[in-house]
């Protein structure tokens, strides 16, 4: 392995839903103080997703400005991360390769640990670049937060994907090694398989999540990462966007940072600006956290940045990466703003009416009804299959 060979993110495109749910809707239902999800967990709005849309539809969207500007000659691995799996056997990314038309000379494969799957793909796929430099490795976390209807995951919910081209001499960030790791077996969100939505242990889960802070931050230094001094910005996973605040406190319990509160919201709010509208994409969610930074941060080149991935369970890992100079010409702020702009607002009754809705398991023939507006839609099942495809102009 050629140990001096920059690798990293050459490309960073995502996708959010077609509706969105404003948070003043749950207030009134469940006669909440509006305050509480707007500042004690840091939430505004959660993405919903159409009858058409689902993991593989906003997955494709994520990926296609991006094949559509580089091409697809030298793609020859696409990962795919995601806890919200639509088939335990295919893999969701042989659809999503299929859509968009990607070289047959190419291995694809579905990864999950909770939210923590996509940090895995990233780091296989770095690993890939690096004993072969000539291929490039689409990278998808994609996912749909959903929990039970009344209980206190719901106004956390959200969906999202975010792609990712790893290459050599990337464009907009170079990993860095060593990562810190931290893995321990506990029961704090959980989905079995014949669950549509997740189990979670609200408390039990921030309590973890900050365990895993301690222990991914303490065996990065074990393994001779650099001070936290030199971090310009954190990127941390997003439940709500508060837990961001909270990691860092701890974070900063944990190292030599200063805890003081301007200090945390320092430096972790450009990072938090689309999650706070999105919700939680569990896999994106970093990843929409590292597009937002790079995007409402000014001139970050040659800036050291932290990220920190967590995935119930639990997994997680804390490693750094640095601003390539010029990354600014790669950035897609506007197609990014435009993709949480264009949302349709829903009201709570709609939203239930989608939370609700399953699709039909007896095989039979089923047509979906067009309600999307990204370029893919799942627009049938029909014997067990599910069928996708690009969506027409509406005349
Ligand atoms: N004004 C301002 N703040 C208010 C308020 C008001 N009127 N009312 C309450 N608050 C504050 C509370 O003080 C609290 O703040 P702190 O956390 O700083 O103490 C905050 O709002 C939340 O209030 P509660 O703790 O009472 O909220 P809750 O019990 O209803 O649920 C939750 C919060 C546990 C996060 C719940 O939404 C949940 O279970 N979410 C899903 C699980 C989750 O996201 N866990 C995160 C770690 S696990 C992970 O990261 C993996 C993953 O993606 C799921």
């Amino acid at each position: 392995m050629n140990h001096t060979l920059a690798v990293g993110i050459h490309d960073l495109s995502f996708a959010t839903s077609h509706y969105q749910m404003n948070h003043s809707e749950l207030a009134r239902k469940y006669g909440v103080d509006l305050d509480k999800y707007r500042i004690g967990i840091g939430q505004s709005s959660m993405s919903v997703t159409a009858a058409d849309e689902d993991i593989v539809t906003m997955a494709a969207e994520a990926a296609k400005p991006i094949v559509d500007r580089h091409g697809a000659a030298d793609i020859r691995t696409v990962l795919l991360a995601t806890e919200t799996g639509v088939d335990q056997a295919k893999s969701a990314g042989v659809y999503v390769h299929s859509l968009l038309g990607l070289p047959s000379s190419a291995r694809v494969v579905e990864l999950k640990q909770a939210c923590y799957g996509a940090t895995a793909a990233l780091q296989f796929a770095a690993a890939l670049v690096h004993r072969e430099p000539s291929q490039r490795v689409l990278v998808i976390a994609t996912d749909i937060a959903k929990y039970e209807l009344g209980s206190p995951g719901e106004a956390t919910q959200g969906a999202a994907a975010a792609a990712m081209l790893v290459s050599a001499d990337p464009a907009i960030l170079r990993i860095e090694s060593p990562s810190g790791l931290f893995a321990a077996d506990i029961m704090d969100f959980w989905r079995p398989n014949y669950r549509s939505t997740a189990l979670v242990d609200g408390k039990t889960s921030i309590t973890a999540y900050l365990q895993a802070v301690e222990g991914a931050w303490k065996d990065y230094v074990e393994q001779g990462g650099r001070p936290a001094a030199e971090f310009s910005a954190f990127c941390y996973h997003q439940p709500f966007t508060k837990m961001a605040s909270k990691a860092h406190r701890h974070l900063a319990e944990c190292s030599n940072l200063d805890g003081a509160a301007h200090e945390i919201l320092g430096a972790v709010h450009n990072t938090t600006i689309y999650n706070r509208s999105i919700g939680n994409s569990y896999t994106a969610s970093l990843y929409l956290g590292l597009a937002s930074l790079l995007d409402h941060s000014r001139d970050l080149a040659d800036q050291h940045i932290a990220l920190f991935s967590y995935g119930s369970g639990s997994v997680a890992e804390f490693f750094g990466a640095t601003v390539v100079p010029g990354y600014g010409a790669q950035l897609r702020t506007a197609a990014h703003r435009r993709a949480i702009e264009r949302r349709t607002p829903i009201d709570y009754a709609h939203y239930r009416a989608l939370h609700e809705r399953t699709i039909p398991v007896d095989g039979g023939d089923y047509e979906l009804p067009e309600e999307g507006s990204g370029p893919y839609r799942l627009a049938a099942v029909s014997g067990h299959k599910r069928i996708y495809e690009p969506r027409m102009p509406r005349r």
